[in-house]
């Protein structure tokens, strides 16, 4: 940990150490909950404006003044890497990702390129120095990427899917494709992460978020070891939240593919949830998302509730069990991280 660092509540929790309230982010803290989104989206499409740095900039830091959360994360998408390894995609109008031509056979996983994120992907790194310079050093700011587990199971079920079928049809059927297809991914996002830390990013997230749907044992045999190697080869100097949702049969297994903390959703209880990994680890979350929708008496006596469980403990990262949904009220947003810092004060 940098000196510097210690001047920030989201760094010192990430890292175990006394904070002096507990810090608070929320994950899709910039979208279409908010009036100001909206009406950039009118004029924008999503990927246009992850891939306009000033756009991308301009998004990450809406959440900055409106909310007073205690790290900004960097607008854009895990999805984002897929395209230069050679995976087109489309936001659908209301069906979320469409992939045209999913991955089923091993000549495709040949054919995937490992990609040089700098050179690929310039529109990112340039958004993160800009949000770095425009925060200059107000609060620090997350990089992300999505695990290899997520982002298989987009590219081969060719989007959102509800049983995982095709994805487990490959680990069970085709398991020298599964095992380099994971392979690639990893080292992409190795190579993707350390190009964000160089950039600026000072603290990575990697979103596993529909891992849930493995049992305990496949995620041991198919998951784990490529969620470790990432981990494992992305630079220490900042720390790394591993975060995944219906994940509370995996949390151990989590824990042992590594991170900083590790993010629990709303369907665990946090205080059994943390001394089941292990306070050698800290934790984020982790109000359900739908509470935001109000009444704020409910928001309060969540927050109380949650902040309660972690036990005034250090390495408590307050966020939701899962993004802000749109339609929420930002009142309410803003109400419950100002309840956050209130009843957390130390
Ligand atoms: O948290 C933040 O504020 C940073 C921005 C961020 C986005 N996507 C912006 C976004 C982050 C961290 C992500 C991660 C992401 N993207 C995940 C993992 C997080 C999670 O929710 O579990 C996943 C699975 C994706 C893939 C993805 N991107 C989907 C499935 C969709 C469509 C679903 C939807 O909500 O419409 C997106 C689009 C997307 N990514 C939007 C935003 C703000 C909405 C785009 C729009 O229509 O304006």
């Amino acid at each position: 940990m940098k000196p510097e660092d210690e001047r920030y509540p989201f760094l010192m929790a990430c890292r175990r150490r006394p904070a002096p309230y507990t810090p608070v982010w929320l994950m899709r803290q910039a979208g279409r909950y908010q009036k100001e989104y909206r009406a950039l989206r009118k004029k924008y499409s999503f990927l246009e404006m992850c891939k306009t740095p000033e756009l991308a900039a301009q998004v990450t830091l809406l959440p900055v003044e409106q909310l007073q959360v205690d790290a900004a994360i960097i607008f854009a998408d895990i999805l984002l890497p897929l395209e230069p390894m050679g995976i087109d995609f489309e936001f659908a109008k209301d069906e979320g990702p469409v992939f045209h031509q999913p991955i089923r056979e091993m000549k495709q996983i040949d054919a995937l390129r490992i990609i040089e994120p700098e050179e690929d992907m310039p529109f990112l790194m340039e958004a993160i120095r800009t949000v770095r310079r425009e925060l200059d050093g107000k609060i620090p700011l997350i990089g992300f990427s999505g695990a290899p587990f997520t982002l298989a199971s987009y590219v081969i079920e060719g989007g959102h899917s509800k049983n995982y079928i095709l994805t487990k049809e490959m680990m069970y059927r085709e398991r020298a494709a599964w095992h380099a297809l994971m392979e690639k991914l990893a080292d992409v996002l190795i190579r993707y992460l350390n190009s964000q830390i160089r950039a600026g990013a000072q603290a990575l997230q990697m979103f596993d978020s529909w891992v849930g749907c493995l049992s305990p044992q496949d995620y041991e045999e198919y998951v784990l070891p490529y969620s470790k190697k990432v981990i494992d080869n992305v630079e220490k100097a900042v720390p790394l939240i591993h975060f995944a949702t219906s994940s509370s049969t995996l949390l151990e297994g989590m824990k042992r593919a590594g991170g900083d903390v590790i993010g629990l959703d709303w369907r665990v209880d946090l205080r059994e949830a943390w001394s089941r990994i292990g306070h050698d680890v800290a934790v984020q979350g982790n109000l359900d998302p739908v509470v935001l929708f109000g009444p704020v008496a409910r928001i309060e006596k969540e927050v109380k509730r949650i902040l309660e469980r972690a036990e005034g403990q250090s390495g408590h990262v307050f966020n939701l069990g899962h993004g802000i949904l749109p339609n929420t009220p930002v009142d309410n947003v803003i109400r419950l991280v100002d309840a956050v810092h209130e009843y957390s004060s130390r």
